[in-house]
């Protein structure tokens, strides 16, 4: 009987770690640009911590069961709810601004497709403790930089933004309840998947008159019909002033979405930003500015995705605590890098192979491999004695930069090593003694 992973889940050869690798170094590093430092938690968890926090689309998705203890737990989803639970548990002893990082492997029982599995790391960046819009800003930016590192462009991918604050003041001002807003929600998420029929529908539904609705179709093609996101905000602003929904708390929500735009633009960042009034995230604790980064083609799944969330600290039973964040997968990030031709190499390297000519040098070997480890260099040497032929193969296979040599009649002759550069094929002696010290080579090096 042959076994097989479970459908959507990764078999990772070493290939496929490689590009692993490469990912988690890039969010890493931009991590340490932006000053976040990393926690991680649990990966089994209360299924109650997702029940009433992540909403219906991701609870459909857990991975729950009873265990032995009879408590009912889920494998994490996601991150968010792990986060708050443990910033809850600390209060008011963290310092403020809380800015943390962390790359866990999540796991959702999804319909697998293009760039959705049932497992995936994502990098998480969120900030607790700062209501101002400049944190929104500065998440962005980190967002934008988290795919910038591995050479992607505003070529490549766009940022989407929105806020919850300004569709659900648009709402209440065109008449839907509070009580409606959350369901309006679920419609204007869907709004690029499902006909504009069954949407406008749904508004109807909610209470919203056809001239609102007309207002809000013009809103969410705002992004189609303007190519910069200057030109967005200006046309945005001026649908809000002729349809005359500029009350207080849209103008408010308007002026925060200009100052933030102005952030990120003297960050030079606004080649990567479109207003987009569709994006509202299917996660049901965000509370503000949400956004999602697609690539440029809009073929794939969303790359990441985040936004504000200034109740769920408070949800959890926590004092009250602004916070936002975001979770950027890798499953799409690696589909991306691959189209673009981004993907590192993923040949093995290697620092240096020692070829061993003959069974009377195999000290000689061992100590040098002994010494280039310790100055830190990846050594390999072959187990068994082959022809030299057939190490020097073995060596190129592994992508070794340098080759040595150690045969016999240099070690008990001169006391050298022969030193192959592999990429151009030159040779040199030198003395065993440079390698090991004079006293080591003397020994070895005396039969
Ligand atoms: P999310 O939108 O559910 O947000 O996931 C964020 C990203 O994770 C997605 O854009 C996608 O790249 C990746 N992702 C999600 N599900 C899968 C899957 N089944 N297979 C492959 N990749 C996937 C969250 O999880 C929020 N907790 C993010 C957040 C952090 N918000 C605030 N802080």
């Amino acid at each position: 009987m042959k076994f097989q992973s479970l459908p959507g889940f990764r078999d990772s050869y070493p290939a496929d770690m490689a590009i692993r690798q490469h990912i988690i170094t890039g969010w890493n590093a931009v991590a340490h640009r932006y000053g976040f430092e990393q926690y991680d938690g649990p990966p089994l968890e209360s299924l109650e911590l997702y029940v009433a926090k992540s909403g219906e689309e991701i609870v459909g998705q857990l991975y729950n069961f009873t265990d032995k203890g009879s408590r009912e737990v889920a494998m994490r989803p996601e991150m968010t709810p792990t986060l708050a639970r443990m910033v809850v548990a600390k209060g008011s002893s963290l310092r403020r601004p809380v800015k943390w990082f962390a790359i866990p492997q999540l796991f959702r029982y999804e319909r697998q497709q293009k760039g959705r599995l049932r497992e995936h790391w994502q990098f998480n960046m969120d900030i607790l403790g700062e209501a101002d819009v400049a944190a929104d800003a500065e998440l962005l930016a980190a967002a934008i930089d988290s795919l910038r590192i591995f050479g992607l462009e505003s070529a490549d991918f766009i940022a989407r933004v929105s806020d919850r604050r300004l569709l659900s003041a648009i709402l209440l001002h065109l008449g839907a309840s509070e009580s409606q807003v959350p369901a309006v929600f679920a419609v204007v998420d869907k709004w690029e998947r499902q006909p504009l029929a069954v949407s406008i529908d749904k508004l109807v539904t909610a209470g919203i008159s056809q001239t609102g609705i007309d207002g809000l179709q013009a809103a969410m093609r705002i992004r189609q019909d303007h190519p910069t996101i200057h030109a967005q905000m200006q046309a945005f602003e001026a649908l809000c002033a002729a349809e005359k929904w500029l009350d207080p708390a849209v103008t408010e929500a308007v002026d925060r979405m200009k100052r933030y735009v102005e952030i990120l633009d003297a960050y030079g960042l606004a080649a990567y930003l479109q207003l987009d009034l569709t994006i509202v995230r299917g996660l049901a604790y965000y509370t503000g500015i949400v956004f999602e980064l697609f690539d440029a083609k809009g073929e794939l799944r969303a790359i990441c995705g985040g936004g504000r969330y200034d109740k769920l600290i408070e949800t959890l039973g926590g004092d009250p605590m602004p916070a936002l964040g975001f979770g950027m997968g890798d499953v799409v990030l690696a589909e991306l890098l691959k189209q673009r031709g981004l993907l590192p190499d993923t040949k093995p390297t290697l620092d240096a192979y020692i070829v061993q000519v003959s069974a009377d040098v195999e000290t000689v070997v061992l100590a040098l491999a002994r010494k280039l480890r310790d100055d830190g260099l990846s050594v390999e040497r072959a187990f068994t004695l082959a022809g030299v032929g057939k190490q020097l193969k073995a060596a190129s296979a592994l992508g070794a930069a340098k080759v040595y040599i150690v045969g016999p009649d240099e070690i008990f002759g001169s006391q050298q090593v022969v030193e192959r550069d592999m990429a151009t094929g030159t040779e040199q002696r030198i003395s065993l003694a440079s390698l090991l010290g004079d006293a080591l080579a003397g020994k070895l090096a005396t039969r």
